[in-house]
């Protein structure tokens, strides 16, 4: 693929968006790049959005998308869920930072052990905190200090896995296996065994490029870790909205220590880890524990009344499992018309993922692994990206989709539409 039609396609993209591009020069004064958040950004600029309803998102400019991104998975709700916000409304009339304990918090811990069967759970603000707190528990509580971790897995800002280990993670003593080759992560185990606290898995890989765990996987791996006396970890930040309990329980695993993060939270900051009473209950301060040993878990915003009564919203009224159930054969069957408009153009794509969750690839054949999504013509995923912006569809510039609940019939035939036309433009390039 030639970088003049991807040039070409980043003018015109320029062309139509001037006050994205006047608030990205503004931005760029006082934040790094005119953001906080890496992913959000790309070439020329991102756009500058001002509002969104239902499953639509308006830019700065005024042209209208359907909102195929979904904030990565933390949307799911759509811009406008009536419940969440008018209950969260009401709270905040009734107390601003509590600084103690209030119901939304128990009852949010309530919902999501009976959810996810999880013994107990405490909050924290983010994915990767949770993510953090997992890790730590794990070490706390088996005295060993080594994690594995796979290669294209993401954790979080400072548990990043793209390509290797990034330079700017946390310091600890990470050891990277191979994600769906059994064999051989089994074997990196047992290597490191007498000094591993935990393995920590994506069922899927999400930023990694939607690449489901293969058959048995995630089950294997768990098996291999339990033999070395080292915890489970699944971090289903992104796919505890897969199927009534989560991924790793469809996958038929069952993990020590969950992570939560994302739509849980309604739209504010959330993260969550639960699992074991014998694991979580280091944290148990209470007298009648009479813990000699106890490790203290801060975080002024753990428990904030915004994310406590969203989420008690989101799993008691919103998602709940019956929900989430057709929500996940939904995104399937979306998944398939996507694959089956792919099929029908010349340029090589290929749609990977699990339920609602997917991802778009410049690539002929499904990918499994992340060497191949990194192998993959970025100059196409580029040209369809942009192209699907022009035809008002919104997704990542990296190609993942997350479907919402506020996404209608129609708006899923519109978008299917689009990326039939897009890739059309896109044939007679290649
Ligand atoms: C699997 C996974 N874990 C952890 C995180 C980090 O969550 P947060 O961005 O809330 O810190 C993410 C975020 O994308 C994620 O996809």
């Amino acid at each position: 693929m030639s970088t003049d039609h991807v040039q070409r396609a980043r003018q015109h993209f320029a062309d139509a968006n001037p006050a994205s591009r006047a608030h990205y020069d503004e931005a760029r004064r006082y934040l790094p790049g005119g953001h906080t958040r890496t992913v959000l950004t790309h070439a020329p600029f991102p756009l500058e959005f001002v509002g969104g309803q239902g499953a639509m998102l308006t830019d700065a400019d005024g042209h209208e998308y359907i909102d195929l991104l979904g904030d990565y998975t933390a949307g799911l709700l759509g811009h406008s869920e009536r419940r969440v916000i008018d209950a969260v409304t009401a709270a905040l009339h009734t107390n601003v930072s509590v600084g103690g304990i209030h119901p939304a918090e128990a009852r949010l811990a309530r919902l999501m052990c009976e959810r996810f069967g999880l013994d107990r759970v405490r909050f924290t603000n983010s994915g990767t905190e949770a993510n953090l707190m997992a890790i730590t528990t794990a070490m706390m509580a088996t005295g060993r200090d080594r994690l594995v971790v796979f290669n294209g897995g993401y954790h979080g800002g400072v548990l990043y896995f793209a390509t290797g280990a990034a330079p700017w993670n946390v310091p600890y003593h990470f050891v990277l296996a191979p994600y769906n080759d059994l064999a051989a992560s089994v074997a990196v185990i047992r290597e490191h065994g007498p000094s591993l606290a935990a393995v920590i898995v994506e069922p899927m890989l999400g930023s990694g490029g939607c690449l489901p765990g293969a058959d048995g996987f995630l089950a294997g791996v768990f098996a291999a870790a339990r033999e070395v006396g080292a915890l489970c970890i699944a971090d289903e930040v992104m796919t505890s909205r897969h199927g009534r309990q989560g991924l790793a329980h469809l996958m038929g695993a069952t993990a020590d220590i969950t992570t939560f993060g994302k739509y849980i939270g309604g739209g504010f900051s959330f993260g969550a880890f639960g699992g074991r009473a014998d694991l979580l209950d280091q944290f148990d301060t209470s007298p009648e524990a009479g813990r000699t040993r106890v490790i203290s878990h801060a975080g002024t915003f753990n428990n904030n009344i915004a994310t406590m009564t969203a989420g008690g919203v989101v799993l008691g009224e919103v998602f709940t499992a019956d929900v989430a159930e057709s929500h996940t054969a939904r995104g399937d069957e979306f998944r398939a018309h996507v694959a089956s408009v792919l099929a029908r153009h010349r340029v090589p794509m290929s749609v990977s993922g699990f339920g609602s969750m997917m991802a778009i690839h410049a690539l002929a054949d499904v990918p499994s692994t992340v060497d191949q999504v990194l192998a993959r013509d970025h100059d196409l995923n580029e040209l369809l990206y942009l192209g699907l912006l022009r035809r008002g569809v919104y997704t990542a510039a990296r190609g993942m989709v997350t479907l919402g609940l506020a996404l209608s019939d129609e708006h899923l035939a519109t978008a299917l539409g689009a990326l039939d036309d897009a890739l059309g433009e896109i044939d007679e390039l290649v």
